[in-house]
């Protein structure tokens, strides 16, 4: 079943110029963006957006690097697209990604890891809201396919 998912380019991979890169894999892979803005996280957005990792040793590097400069967020949708993209993104410590996932090919360390996927449907869930209005998200598979071939 099609289920959307959230993914967050952080500011590293803005500032890398990596943007085209990464989304250009989830779209080669068929995933379907269906929101997508650059923006800047703010401290109380990060605390939010990051709270179950709240009184952790790396929460505060963790708030000061996701507010380090814009940021992408974008919703994909496809079938198991919440496992997909957290396969494709490889470990959270980039420096025991395999090669060919994103942190694998792309970064080099835990601390600058370069993207964030939603870890399961109810994260999805509750991280999508907290960056789009629902006016925001496009409901892409209810556009006509057929013309889209043409
Ligand atoms: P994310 O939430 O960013 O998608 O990453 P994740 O699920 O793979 O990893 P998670 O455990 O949720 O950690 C969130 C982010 O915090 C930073 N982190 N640093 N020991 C450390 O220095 C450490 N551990 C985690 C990373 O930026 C990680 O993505
Ligand atoms: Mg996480």
């Amino acid at each position: 079943m099609a289920e959307r998912t959230f993914v967050l380019l952080k500011p590293d991979a803005v500032q890398r110029a990596l943007v085209g890169e990464i989304l250009g894999r989830f779209e080669r892979r068929g995933l379907k963006v269906v929101a997508m803005k650059m923006l800047r996280v703010t401290r109380s957005l990060g605390e939010t957006y990051y709270a179950e990792h709240k009184g952790k040793a790396f929460f505060d590097p963790l708030m000061s690097y996701i507010a380090a400069g814009p940021v992408v967020a974008m919703v994909l949708e496809g079938e198991g697209a919440v496992a997909i993209v957290r396969k494709m993104m490889g470990k959270t410590n980039s420096a025991e990604a395999e090669p060919g996932t994103i942190r694998g090919d792309l970064a080099l360390t835990i601390g600058r890891n370069i993207i964030h996927g939603s870890d399961s449907l109810e994260s999805a869930k509750r991280e999508i809201p907290l960056f789009f209005k629902p006016d925001e998200i496009h409901a892409y598979a209810r556009v006509d396919e057929a013309w889209l071939r043409e």
